[in-house]
């Protein structure tokens, strides 16, 4: 495998672009296992995604399973949840509902919460807990899903999902783990605006420091098949 580099000029471009590619890799899961399992992304940047994608898809929606990449831990209905963005963006937009496993970042116990996801993950995509797809963002400080720079969590080789402050202090997450992210059979990092081009850069090019920055996990591990999906504006540094 590989990592793909792809640029779309501009951001209605990236958009359109991103909403392709995921869509194309499902429907080809579709039609090569009649079903498709993804992990979706936070964030601002799945936001305009989400929006295109639900009108702009040839997939069967009830033969689709979507999880949750990283939560927040607070109620589905908190500006913050990424579940909640999710349902405003995608799932209200959709004409038929997929199966839908969202993490509970509202239990008082994050630790526990992150358990009764684990046991979600193997029920809905067997023991191996293999995703078709796993959709990424990527921040300023080189973290995706809520696998920050030094978090304990970067070293966890069993558990399949995991609590783990945010560096901002304010609140815990949930997010899926190294593991199984590396298992999903395909992997896309979404990556637009300025505010990302130094970043991608250091990951592309600079050392490999996957404490510092851990989408450099994903990004240069070549046994994976990943691409990173960048605007102009977040691929002028390369
Ligand atoms: C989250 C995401 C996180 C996000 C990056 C980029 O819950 O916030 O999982 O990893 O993808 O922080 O966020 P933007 O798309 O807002 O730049």
């Amino acid at each position: 495998m590989s990592l793909e580099l792809a640029a779309a000029d501009t951001r209605e471009n990236f958009i359109a672009e991103a909403v392709r590619r995921i869509d194309a890799c499902g429907v080809r899961s579709q039609q090569e296992q009649g079903r498709f399992s993804a992990s979706l992304s936070g964030g601002n940047t799945p936001k305009d995604v989400n929006r295109l994608w639900a009108g702009r898809s040839a997939l069967d929606w009830k033969s689709v399973v979507l999880l949750f990449g990283d939560e927040r831990c607070v109620p589905p209905g908190h500006p913050d949840s990424n579940f909640g963005m999710t349902e405003q963006t995608l799932l209200r937009n959709l004409p038929e509902r997929p199966t839908v496993h969202r993490m509970h970042g509202e239990n008082p116990d994050p630790e526990n919460a992150a358990l009764d996801y684990e046991k979600v993950i193997r029920t809905s995509l067997g023991s191996e807990g293999r995703l078709d797809l796993a959709i990424l963002g990527l921040g300023p400080d080189g973290h995706t899903a809520s696998l920050f720079p030094g978090a304990e969590i970067l070293s966890e080789t069993k558990k399949l999902c995991g609590a783990t402050p945010a560096p901002d202090g304010k609140m815990q997450r949930l997010t899926l783990t190294v593991p199984v992210l590396k298992k999903a059979r395909q992997i896309i990092v979404l990556a637009a605006g300025a505010d990302k081009a130094e970043v991608v850069n250091r990951i592309v090019n600079g050392p490999l420091m996957e404490r510092e920055l851990p989408a450099q996990l994903f990004i240069r591990d070549h046994s994976l098949k990943v691409t990173l999906l960048l605007d102009g504006a977040s691929a002028a540094r390369l």
